[in-house]
């Protein structure tokens, strides 16, 4: 299966499945990475590894919707069975939506529907939690609001700051992204209003 894997940060998710990708037995291999600037760490790991990259940033197109536009044509062009947004932290839009909506999905840091947002480990600690968590998901028009794939939960210490929290998360989210991707690209997936299910 083929995936494109869009970045905005360190791209320490797409390391992971640029990893696992290299076993063959795992199903799927990225084809493109994408990202909205130039610059993007996540973006460097993918050319190392000998994947071709795309950046379309916002500012580089007169409205929103013609960027939302290009971006679909840059990810079409790879012909990707599943998109995967690894902290792209970017809103897509109706054209992307309705190009890859039912196989659009995005990892988040905390356990949703608690949390959305740019700002998941900050705001669980300034809650007061005891558990968080990442949560795999297919993207749908709202934030962070889209049929849930996985979950899984990290526990909350009590001498955590937001880096030790943040970092705590993205292993166990790591480790998620990498079982589900291989999960869904070898057995298939259907959508059916809030449910997903794996065969
Ligand atoms: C992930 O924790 C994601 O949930 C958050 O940004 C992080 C991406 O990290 N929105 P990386 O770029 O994959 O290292």
């Amino acid at each position: 299966a083929r995936l494109v894997v869009l970045v905005s940060g360190s791209g320490s998710n797409l390391q992971a499945l640029l990893d696992a990708a290299a076993d063959p037995a795992y199903g799927a291999r990225v084809v493109a990475g994408g990202g909205a600037r130039a610059g993007i760490a996540g973006l460097d790991r993918a050319a190392a590894a000998g994947v071709p990259t795309f950046v379309d940033p916002v500012r580089a197109y007169p409205t929103r919707e013609e960027w939302d536009a290009a971006l679909t044509g840059h990810v079409a062009e790879h012909k990707p069975d599943l998109v995967i947004s690894a902290g792209f932290l970017k809103l897509v839009g109706a054209a992307f939506l309705g190009a890859f909506g039912d196989r659009y999905i995005n990892t988040h840091n905390s356990l949703l529907p608690a949390f959305p947002g740019m700002h998941g480990p900050r705001d669980a600690l300034t809650y007061g939690v005891r558990v968080t968590g990442a949560t795999l998901f297919f993207v749908d028009a709202g934030v962070d609001t889209g049929p849930i794939i996985a979950q899984v939960a990290v526990p909350v210490l009590p001498d955590d700051t937001e880096e030790t929290l943040t970092e705590r998360i993205k292993e166990a989210e790591r480790r998620q992204l990498v079982e589900s991707v291989g999960r869904l690209v070898r057995e298939g997936w259907t959508i059916t209003g809030r449910k997903v299910s794996i065969p």
